[in-house]
């Protein structure tokens, strides 16, 4: 399923590797964690110590990727990045740690899906830059303890709730990315106009920033395509006439919802009265795995109060009855 407006990062979301901003400053948005990275990072330089090991933690394409680079890159250190879906065995994490020089930045992506066992090894290493590991056969294996040079962990996360606690009680920093608003998108679709050498007028700005569900790796995307519209139907500029006609043809509408959005809100009404329902009736009346609902669809509409959770279920909200343009029935308010 390729979606538009999918959170998820595609392959051609990172042709373009200078959106990325490089440094705290060009980074919009998140005020308060690039404050607080801010006095952290100087602090540590001052100390001439490694800065302490950070967690970035929320939905995908906020900027977690981003910020461990600019960590990095402020700290004048050198970033190696690893992911937890690729450490399987103790030796993979071994290998990765025993290779870092004084002062790195190792990034682990997807931290929280490093197996347990496996996990078990980073406690020492975060703690005390040791590797702690077994080696040998069942019958003749011994402890061995190798001095790590000091380091960083970025760790980074959509899932902290599956963050063991011992893991996370390592993390002297912890930052939760939040959704940006739609000014800071605005600045994000005017960063890459620059960056792109495209220009934007201000009011096509904020229409993209609105229809980017709060996610910049959305708003570069959409940004992208619309382009494609400004080059071949004007004169390369991208307009309001143009942003909302691409975005209407690409069906991603005022609120940046897409035909996924309005199925699962539209079944809910008609199958289930608008709910409340459970996530597992959701699932199988439109087909989609339970886990697929909660981290891919929900979380925005979640977000936008279009869907609330209950005690007893999932439940369509009046905004979006109004929003879909179906009539909200007063005893819709059950709950
Ligand atoms: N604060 C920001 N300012 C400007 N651009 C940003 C900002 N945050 C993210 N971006 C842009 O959004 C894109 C997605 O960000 P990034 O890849 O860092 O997200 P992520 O949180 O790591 O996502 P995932 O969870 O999927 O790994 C980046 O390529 C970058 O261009
Ligand atoms: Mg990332």
């Amino acid at each position: 399923m390729d979606r538009i407006v999918s959170e998820e990062e595609t392959i051609e979301d990172n042709f373009e590797q200078n959106i990325r901003p490089q440094t705290l400053d060009e980074y919009i948005g998140q005020s308060e964690v690039k404050e607080n990275l801010n006095i952290f990072i100087k602090a540590a330089k001052l100390r001439e110590e490694p800065l302490d090991h950070v967690l970035l933690y929320g939905p995908p394409g906020l900027g977690k990727t981003t910020l461990a680079f600019i960590i990095a890159n402020e700290l004048g250190s050198n970033i190696k990045t690893a992911s937890g879906p690729s450490i399987e065995k103790s030796g993979d994490l071994a290998a990765i740690l025993s290779n870092l020089e004084p002062g790195d930045v190792l990034f682990i992506d997807e931290i929280h899906r490093i197996p347990r066992f496996v996990e078990e090894i980073l406690y020492s290493a975060m703690e005390d830059f040791t590797l702690d590991i077994v080696i040998g056969t069942e019958n003749s294996s011994r402890n061995i303890k190798i001095d790590l040079p000091p380091f960083t962990l970025v760790g980074a996360t959509t899932r902290a709730g599956d963050l063991t606690s011992p893991l996370r009680d390592r993390f002297g920093i912890i930052n939760k990315l939040n959704y940006y608003t739609e000014d800071e998108l605005k600045k994000i679709a005017l960063r890459t106009s620059k960056v792109l050498n495209c220009k934007i007028d201000d009011d096509a700005a904020l229409e993209l920033a609105r229809r980017s569900r709060g996610t910049p790796r959305i708003c570069n995307r959409l940004f992208k395509r619309v382009r494609d519209f400004a080059m071949v139907m004007g004169s390369g500029n991208i307009n309001l006439e143009i942003t909302k006609h691409a975005l209407d043809k690409l069906k991603v509408d005022e609120l940046g919802l897409d035909e996924t959005d309005y199925h699962l809100l539209k079944s809910i009404i008609e199958k289930f009265n608008g709910g409340p329902v459970g996530i597992e009736a959701i699932a199988s009346s439109i087909g989609e795995e339970q886990t697929t609902i909660e981290d891919v669809y929900e979380p925005y509409l979640l977000q936008t109060g279009l869907l609330k959770r209950t005690t007893r279920g999932r439940m369509v909200t009046e905004k979006a009855y109004k929003h879909l343009g179906i009539p909200y029935k007063e005893d819709n308010k059950k709950d």
